[in-house]
């Protein structure tokens, strides 16, 4: 009999989730039936929209995301023992699971692949740059954004999991890159990265520093967080400009029943004639292998960093999972189990 343990969420967050917003579960799991496996979760992660949908949500439930887990039993020969696989099962550190088709897109979704071929680079890499976030950013940005060789890219959120990759990409397509993250350290960091121009956008007057780097405007906003920063870019566009909206963090720990407050935004949107695109990666399941393939070779060859911010040990996922709400990751925050 295998003990498993897993996080319970209970509660419906009120502004940032708590310690006691989760309960740890332990309970035994029952034997194999055909067509199961059991899995032993070797990494987890955390991430912006397990706390955006928490609001969407009746508690209790587990809390989902992705995972990246060994077989251990087997009553699958797909799945023979040994084999890697990702699901989205979650906070736990066993599980079972089957081969399923999901028929619903969004979270909690049920879903399995095996670990995409990794080339040798960690596991670990198929919860950031080659799982949801590297997706997103690959089909998200040269999907909506169009980037073109010469072109000025703005990035939110540029020092995390998807905004970090995103500035690189767009280095790849030959654009100027303009970064914004929340402390000094991450400026230097994006700089380093390869970033053109990075700015803290918690002590920069937004405005003022793209009239300097960006006298033409920005093409292309690839837009992580929403709120005021993102006000401040679309009226720095440049006519015809892209905006890709992927994610609104800003206002994620806001009571949803109530609409933020920023600034209009319509006016830069009219006169620079903007297209404005939202992104919801769960509807573009198909194409997920063809951006890691691509990512894969990008990595490989150098042309892209892949960095981790890693937790270790399950009892410390909360404290993962709020740090990276409150800006402590520098790319892509993991736990290893
Ligand atoms: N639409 C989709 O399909 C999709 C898929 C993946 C991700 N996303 C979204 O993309 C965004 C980035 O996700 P990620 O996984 O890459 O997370 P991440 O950027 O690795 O981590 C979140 C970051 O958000 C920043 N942040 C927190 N509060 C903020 C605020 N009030 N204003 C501005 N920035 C704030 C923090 O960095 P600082 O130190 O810079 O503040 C923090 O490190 C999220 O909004 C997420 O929901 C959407």
């Amino acid at each position: 009999m295998v003990k498993a343990k897993k996080y319970v969420v209970s509660n419906t967050f009120q502004g940032p989730p708590k310690r006691d917003d989760f309960k740890i579960v332990e309970y035994d799991l029952p034997p194999l039936k055909d067509g199961e496996i059991l899995l032993k979760t070797e990494w987890l992660s955390v991430d912006p929209y397990l706390r955006a949908y928490n609001s969407f949500l009746q508690p209790p439930y587990d809390q989902f995301g992705f995972q990246v887990g060994v077989v251990q039993e087997t009553k699958d020969p797909k799945f023979p023992v040994g084999t890697r696989v990702v699901t989205h099962k979650g906070w736990c550190d066993h599980v079972i699971v089957k081969d399923v088709i999901e028929k619903t897109s969004e979270p909690p979704i049920e879903w399995i692949y095996k670990l995409p071929d990794l080339q040798g680079l960690s596991a670990s890499l198929a919860l950031g740059a080659v799982g949801m976030p590297g997706a997103t950013a690959y089909l998200a940005f040269l999907e909506i954004c169009k980037p073109k060789s010469g072109e000025t890219v703005a990035v939110s959120g540029a020092a995390g999991a998807v905004g970090s990759l995103v500035g690189q990409i767009a280095k790849i397509k030959g654009c100027k890159v303009i970064g914004f993250a929340g402390t000094d350290e991450k400026v230097k960091w994006l700089k380093e990265l390869g970033f053109d121009e990075a700015f803290n956008y918690k002590t920069v007057n937004i405005q003022t520093a793209l009239k300097e780097v960006a006298p033409n405007g920005v093409d292309c906003y690839f837009d992580n967080v929403g709120g005021e920063i993102s006000s401040s870019v679309m009226y720095n566009m440049s006519k015809g400009g892209r905006v890709c909206v992927v994610g609104s963090i800003s206002s994620y720990n806001d009571d949803p029943t109530q609409l933020p407050k920023v600034t209009i935004v319509q006016p830069g949107i009219l006169f620079k004639q903007l297209k404005v695109e939202g992104f919801i990666i769960w509807e573009h399941k198909d194409r997920w292998q063809e951006a890691f393939a691509v990512l894969v070779k990008w990595i490989k060859n150098g042309h892209l960093k892949a960095p981790e911010h890693v937790t270790t040990g399950f009892g410390n996922i909360y404290d993962a999972f709020i740090g990276m709400l409150n800006g402590e990751n520098f790319g892509k925050a993991v736990v290893k189990v």
